[in-house]
């Protein structure tokens, strides 16, 4: 099954609970929260205590993008403040499988996320560690870029790879997912969307999320999921 996952990182940070809600009421299926440090990425957004704050307001699923160095330090504190997944960026990790473990025995879903220029050698290796492959469609940092089209073959690829070895491991995409692409990203094997501004920037962004789905459930041959 398709899923619609918002990126907070286009909502008014003023007004977020409210903006979630709006989502939420829209249909999406998990909130995505854009953590960054200014290390990884030249961007710094928000931590832990947003994403407590915010927990109480909604029942999404928190799907949290950490795009920062040394995750393993704040594993334990996302986790208590309410996050539902964690997926950290493939290159700001020095000893992967350790972190990965870490967030499993946390009991939270895991997720990898990789670069557009990072290729898939080697993530067989950890795959049965993950619930969530995170292809990055622009290069992390900012919200509003232009989708690196690019990266569509690699997005095929990765679905042969879990179809050949029957695993069940979600395929996320994110960065300038939109209307006018999501038809490729979900024919080429892609099943959870990211969107921020397409969402967020739209005058009704729970209808926008509706529209997502509609056009990525069109284009959906994969599964029955
Ligand atoms: C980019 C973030 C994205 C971002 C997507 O580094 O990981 O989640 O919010 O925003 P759009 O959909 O506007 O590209
Ligand atoms: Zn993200």
């Amino acid at each position: 099954m398709i899923k619609i996952a918002p990126s907070i990182l286009s909502a008014d940070f003023a007004r977020l609970a409210e903006d979630v809600r709006r989502v939420e009421v829209g249909g999406a299926d998990y909130l995505h929260i854009d953590v960054m440090d200014g290390h990884f990425v030249p961007t710094i957004t928000i931590g832990p205590l947003v994403v407590a704050a915010l927990r109480p307001h909604s029942g999404l699923f928190f799907d949290v993008h950490l795009m920062i160095e040394h995750p393993d330090r704040y594993v334990d504190d996302f986790v208590k403040a309410g996050a539902d997944m964690l997926t950290v960026s493939l290159e700001a990790v020095r000893h992967l499988d350790r972190t990965l473990r870490l967030i499993r025995a946390r009991g939270v879903r895991c997720g990898l996320a990789l670069n557009p220029a990072t290729p898939l050698t080697g993530i067989e290796y950890v795959l049965p560690l993950l619930d969530q492959v995170l292809l990055m469609t622009v290069n992390p940092g900012f919200g509003g870029q232009r989708f690196i089209e690019e990266v569509v073959p690699k997005i095929t690829s990765l679905r042969v790879l879990l179809t050949r070895k029957q695993m069940d491991v979600d395929i996320q995409v994110d960065g300038g997912i939109c209307a006018e692409n999501v038809s490729r990203v979900v024919s080429a094997g892609a099943n959870v969307l990211v969107a921020g501004s397409a969402v967020f920037g739209a005058s009704d962004p729970g209808l926008a999320v509706q529209k997502l789905r509609r056009i990525a459930n069109e284009s959906d041959f994969f599964n029955e999921k």
